[in-house]
Parts: structure tokens; sequence; C-alpha cells
């Protein structure tokens, strides 16, 4: 396998992303970059300062005077900052991830957060998971991946994960597939880099795959480079 090898993954909410991101970067040995949690942090904080995203001039302030840093602990867990505050644990609700689809369609967010994973993503050795990864932020990737499944079994996953971390226990399955789907449409149809599947990914449909399976998919076409 190459030494600074790059992975690429893209595909829908709650499609296991970052399980199975974090799995592959574990055993290869490389910094999993979760690049929706830099979209939640900027929503996060714009939500705090009342920010709406559908003014402009706002939303360039808010880029220009919110700095958002990644860091990784010795478990090589990635914490997102906000102006030097680690908010990794406060970016989970559904109010933040509807407000980083948000925020995501804006072309000027897009390009600041572009950057900033280019720039994490150059010299080291990386797999990034989010939506414009394969065909915008890391179009040279060693390895191209849309991770998929089906509407009702992203949904029961992100409930089940939800459930297990102790979190958001007032929703009800419907709720977050209610979420997940509204996200999706958005996330989809926005003129910035919408998400869609590259002509040079593999799609990977976790439908009836454990996390598991999926890694070691990804893991192989790794080693073949
Ligand atoms: O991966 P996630 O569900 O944590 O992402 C939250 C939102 O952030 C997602 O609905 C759209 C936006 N996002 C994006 O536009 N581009 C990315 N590369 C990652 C996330």
């Amino acid at each position: 396998m190459k030494k600074n090898i790059s992975i690429a993954v893209d595909g829908p909410a709650g499609s296991g992303k970052s399980t199975v991101c974090k799995m592959v970067a574990d055993r290869l040995g490389l910094y999993h970059l979760d690049t929706g949690a830099m979209y939640r942090a900027l929503g996060y904080a714009a939500i705090r300062n009342g920010v709406s995203h559908k003014d402009l001039d706002a939303v360039l302030r808010h880029i220009e005077n919110t700095e958002i840093k990644v860091s990784f602990d010795e478990e090589k867990k990635q914490h997102v900052h906000v102006n030097g505050e680690d908010v990794t644990d406060k970016i989970r609700t559904g109010e933040i991830a509807q407000a980083a689809s948000d925020f995501g369609t804006v072309e000027r967010v897009r390009a600041h957060m572009v950057k900033l994973q280019r720039e994490f993503a150059a010299g080291n050795p990386v797999i990034l998971d989010g939506r414009d990864i394969c065909m915008y932020v890391l179009p040279d990737a060693d390895v191209k991946i849309f991770l998929t499944a089906t509407p009702e079994e992203r949904a029961k996953r992100r409930f089940l994960d939800f459930k297990q971390k102790g979190i958001r226990q007032d929703a009800t399955l419907e709720d977050i597939a209610e979420e997940l789907k509204t996200r999706d449409a958005q996330d989809s149809s926005r003129k910035a880099s919408p998400l869609a599947v590259a002509e040079d990914a593999y799609v990977l449909d976790t439908t009836n795959m454990t996390a598991e399976e999926a890694c070691n998919k990804i893991i192989a076409m790794a080693e073949e480079k």
C-alpha cells in the first residue's frame, strides 16, 4: 500500500461513514477527518451568534470571526474547536445537523471548508468522509467510495446509535427518518457541490453488511494501491 494513501468517502446521512472510516483509520494507521463535524461546528457557532445562512454578509463575517480547528487526541479521536472551545460533544443535535446542512448550501462556506480540509490532507495519510470529498476536496484520492444504505436502514442505525449513546432520547424513529430525508434532499439538490456519486467512485451499499465487512472492502481496495 502507498505510504501517504488518501481515501475519499461520500454518502448520505446515517450511511455509517463515521463508524466505517474510523475503523479503516484505526486498522491502517490513517487520520480520519469527519468533515461533517466542521460544518456542524460552524452551524453551532452560527446558532449561538444568531447568524442566518440566508444573510450572506452575516455569513461572511461569521466565517471571518470563527476559527474552526481540528485536533486528534492520543486515541486519534477527532476533536473540533470553535475559537478555542472544544465543541465535539455539543454538535450531535438535530438542530445543529440541519444548520450544518443549511450553511453547506453557501458556496463561500464550502470554499472555506475545502481549503481547511485540503490543508489537513496534504502530507498526511488520510481518510476523509463527507458529501463532496471524491469530486471536490480530494479529486485525486487513491480510493473513492460512495457509502450508502436504504433510507429505512440508515434511520434505524442512527436511532439505535443515539439510544446507545444516550443522546436525543426524546426523538422517535420517525423523527430521525424525517430529519435524514430533509437533510439528504437539501444536500443532494444544492447548487454548490451537491452530494452525488462520483463517476470513478465505488458504490458500497451496506444495507446488508456489517461495518466490519464494509471496512474490509475499503482496506482491500487500499491495499491494491
Ligand atoms: O456528515 P454529517 O451528517 O455530520 O454532516 C452534517 C451536514 O453537513 C450535512 O447534512 C451536510 C453538511 N456537509 C457538507 O455539506 N459537506 C461535507 N463534506 C460534510 C457535511
